[in-house]
């Protein structure tokens, strides 16, 4: 059975103090679950989330990283910087990457080398725009998407690889992608990866589902046999709200 993911990518939400509440609410309110949660809050209060998540099940991620290993790169972080304080998983591609600071393909390709390299798990985000879904093209979008990012892997990087389908439509506007769209773009997902690598590889990636998750539609979403997990954003700065999507799996 694939791993069953349920992470929160905070965005640019939450203070010091405010993640600490955060973190200790769901701590306390955290249900019995065999999935994965994971947290990933601002870079400056990943520090403060291990160190409060110690004794926890609960994991915490990177919203971003640079691909060099240190250098002049004003305002970057590097993989070595989030090791060292224990963080190992990290969320690459994030569309709101893509579309406000300009980040392509071939730099999600550079950063998910380095996450390889550097034993990190990372959890490569994409998926089309409403008008790429209108025009029909939203399967060619993903494939060239996930072909630019991850084709030239080994095979057995996939081991380190998390995939989180966003569609940009769906990001943060409350329309959610049907669970039956879901479906139908994680199944072509798989199949893309089995005809490039292998059925085993296709079938053993965790697919997660991103965009407008809420704890209305987390249950149906989930249902789906390629849907293993999701990726929440607005609904996991909630504790109910994120906590319910937890239960939904
Ligand atoms: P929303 O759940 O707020 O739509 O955000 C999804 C997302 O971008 C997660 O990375």
């Amino acid at each position: 059975m694939r791993t069953q993911i349920v992470a929160g990518n905070w965005k640019m939400n939450k203070t010091l103090d405010e993640t600490e509440t955060l973190l200790s609410e769901l701590s306390a309110k955290l249900p019995n679950t065999e999935a994965q949660v994971i947290v990933a809050p601002t870079f400056v209060n990943l520090a403060l989330a291990k160190n409060s998540l110690e004794s926890s099940t609960i994991q915490v991620a990177a919203q971003n990283m640079h691909f060099a290993e240190n250098g002049a790169f004003t305002g970057e972080i590097s993989a070595e910087m989030l090791q060292n304080i224990g963080v190992d998983t990290v969320i690459l591609g994030h569309s709101e990457r893509r579309s406000h600071f300009g980040e392509e393909d071939d730099l999600l390709a550079k950063k998910v080398d380095t996450a390889i390299k550097k034993g990190m798990t990372a959890i490569i985000c994409f998926g089309e725009e409403l008008g790429d879904r209108k025009s029909g093209n939203h399967f060619s979008v993903v494939e060239r998407q996930l072909k630019n990012a991850l084709f030239h892997l080994e095979p057995k990087a996939w081991a380190q690889i998390v995939l989180a389908y966003e569609p940009v439509w769906a990001i943060g506007t409350g329309e959610t992608a049907s669970p039956e769209q879901a479906q139908e773009m994680h199944a072509f997902i798989r199949k893309t990866i089995a005809d490039a690598f292998t059925p085993s590889i296709a079938n053993t990636v965790p697919i997660l589902y991103g965009g407008s998750v809420k704890p209305a539609n987390a249950a149906d979403i989930f249902s789906k046999p390629d849907v293993d997990g999701g990726l929440i954003g607005g609904a996991s700065l909630k504790v109910d709200d994120f906590v319910a999507i937890i239960k939904a799996i």
